[in-house]
């Protein structure tokens, strides 16, 4: 199994399976005052905390803003790591970073080689901006992030600005190509407003499928509700499809028998939610015939 990284954001570590996977991309999708910028921090302070370095590449806030933010927040630590170099931020236009990309950033990738950093991008929407043509963008976009991996995990913000279903054209190619997506749902017209968080894709590892309530609380940050979410890691269903399943192929070759079985053997009880296990025994079966 792939290792986990601790997202820092509290709450959702519990609706991505143990948290984000090592080296991966992870995209969080917002309108202004989401809370993207709170996200970006709190993701980078947890590395902070356990010793990785972390790398804020801010395209549209400065520096000190950001910095201000933080400790209005209550993460005046953020001082400290930065006086100390583990906190590096780069501070660039959409157009400029688009630039750096192209030019510099195999330089960066080199000299940081083998680092296990946490980096946030927020928010990439000028980067794409910046770069009309669609090919050119998926490009850019698909070489950023498999070049941000070899040096650590990575979180990417972008803007949303139409309405809240992601079909907006400039979404379409991050969301593609980014190993885990997030979607922030917040519409401060809305004087009854509910800030609510949606897991929307995690490669190689289960969600949350639900929508969960988010509060942004000075001192702590995010957090995320679970509403009961609680993936079940017993195994109670699932032997008892087992059971069924190779008893109903006892005649089949084993080979195929051990297959099924060694794929039976990953399956937990969550899985199965939802799902006619006798219907399933039946495809299974009829599949295989
Ligand atoms: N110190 C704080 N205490 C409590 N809540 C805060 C604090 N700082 C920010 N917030 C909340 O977080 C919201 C905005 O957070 P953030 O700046 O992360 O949003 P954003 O998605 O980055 O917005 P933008 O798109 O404008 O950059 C604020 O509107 C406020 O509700
Ligand atoms: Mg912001």
């Amino acid at each position: 199994m792939a290792v986990k990284v601790k997202t820092g954001i509290y709450g959702l570590n519990a609706l991505t399976n143990g948290g984000f996977n090592a080296h991966s991309v992870t995209v969080v999708i917002g309108p202004a005052g989401a809370g993207k910028t709170t996200f970006a921090t709190q993701f980078l302070r947890r590395g902070l905390e356990i010793g990785q370095e972390a790398i804020f590449v801010s395209l549209d806030e400065n520096k000190e803003q950001i910095i201000r933010d933080a400790v209005e927040m209550g993460w005046e630590d953020i001082l400290d790591y930065l006086k100390n170099d583990m906190l590096v931020f780069i501070d660039a236009s959409g157009r400029e970073f688009a630039e750096f990309i192209r030019k510099e950033l195999p330089g960066f990738v080199e000299k940081w080689k083998g680092a296990d950093a946490r980096i946030a991008i927020d928010p990439l929407t000028p980067v794409i901006w910046s770069t009309p043509e669609r090919y050119r963008q998926r490009e850019l976009i698909g070489y950023l992030f498999r070049q941000l991996k070899k040096l650590g995990t990575v979180v990417v913000t972008l803007e949303e600005h139409g309405p809240p279903d992601l079909s907006s054209p400039e979404l379409v190619i991050p969301i593609y190509l980014a190993d885990n997506v997030i979607h922030l749902r917040y519409r401060p017209e809305d004087p009854n407003t509910q800030r609510k968080l949606k897991v929307v894709k995690t490669r190689s590892s289960k969600h949350s499928e639900l929508t969960h309530e988010y509060r942004i609380v000075r001192g702590i940050g995010i957090v995320v509700m679970r509403h009961g979410y609680t993936p079940r890691q017993t195994r109670e269903v699932s032997h008892r499809l087992k059971r069924e399943l190779l008893r109903r192929i006892e005649g089949f070759p084993p080979v195929v028998r051990e297959q099924i079985a060694k794929a039976l053997d990953l399956i937990t009880d969550d899985d199965l939610e939802g799902v006619e296990l006798d219907e399933l025994v039946d495809s299974i079966f009829e599949e295989y015939l």
